[in-house]
């Protein structure tokens, strides 16, 4: 029987454990979020939002989207937005909760799309959990037509005088918090590990700077703890 409770990746990222991860957190992915961001996480999906600047008609690749929270959020603009996620289980109950999403099923670094498709793309919380970064980027890259952009929500490094509090959030409370809304507490424990290894700001813009993104710039959203990246891709 399935150990659900010890269910986790590590700092390896295999994408068969990081899948089978989340395909046991995907129940109560969206309740656990809520609580562990003590509500932060709408603040951050809204400059998400803001940052895409979604058009009707718009063709939007949400990476690693998951149960689609912040798809929907797009698709409410009139833009048509795509997920593309390596968990059937986050997939299927993203299906449920927001029949207005397309859902696919496929990799970061071997995203199933042609060249130059999309208007924008974007990835929210995703990127930190991918075994290649530098792949992803060029794979989003690819994808995106001249001109499109890229957005990227992530965990970072919080300013210097939020890091002991975060720290000890991140160690001491965060494991305790989602262990009472998610049966799956060895992948919070991930979490935490995966959120205080991550790139901090000026790294990840180095990463998209490597990939061929161009106007790269960042903002820090709560001091920090997360940072909104976005990026271009040249029209020529
Ligand atoms: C923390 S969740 C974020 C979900 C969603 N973006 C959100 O903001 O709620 C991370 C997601 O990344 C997906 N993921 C991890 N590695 C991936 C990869 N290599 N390719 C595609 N999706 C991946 C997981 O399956 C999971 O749904």
């Amino acid at each position: 029987m399935l150990d659900v409770a010890n269910v986790r990746a590590d700092e390896n990222k295999f994408p068969n454990e990081v899948a089978a991860m989340f395909d046991v957190v995907a129940p109560s992915y969206d309740l656990a979020n809520d609580l562990l961001s003590l509500g932060q996480v709408y603040l951050w999906r809204r400059a998400t939002r803001n940052a895409i600047d979604p058009q009707p008609g718009a063709l939007i690749l949400d990476v690693a989207g998951g149960t689609g929270t912040s798809a929907a959020i797009l698709s409410r603009s009139g833009a048509d937005v795509v997920v593309c996620d390596i968990s059937r289980g986050m997939i299927e109950v993203g299906e449920q909760k927001h029949p207005e999403v397309d859902f696919v099923l496929g990799s970061a670094t071997d995203l199933p799309f042609d060249d130059d498709t999309f208007d924008a793309v974007t990835i929210s919380f995703g990127i930190r959990n991918v075994e290649d970064v530098p792949k992803a980027l060029e794979e989003m890259y690819r994808v995106t037509k001249p001109g499109g952009r890229i957005v990227i929500c992530e965990f970072s490094t919080p300013i210097p005088l939020v890091r002991p509090p975060h720290n000890f959030y991140l160690r001491q409370v965060a494991p305790r918090v989602a262990r009472l809304a998610s049966a799956a507490g060895g992948a919070y424990d991930y979490l935490s590990e995966s959120i205080l290894e991550w790139y901090d700001q000026d790294a990840l813009g180095a990463m998209m700077d490597a990939a061929g993104w161009q106007d790269i710039s960042y903002r820090n959203l709560t001091y920090g703890t997360v940072a909104l990246h976005r990026g271009f891709k040249p029209l020529a």
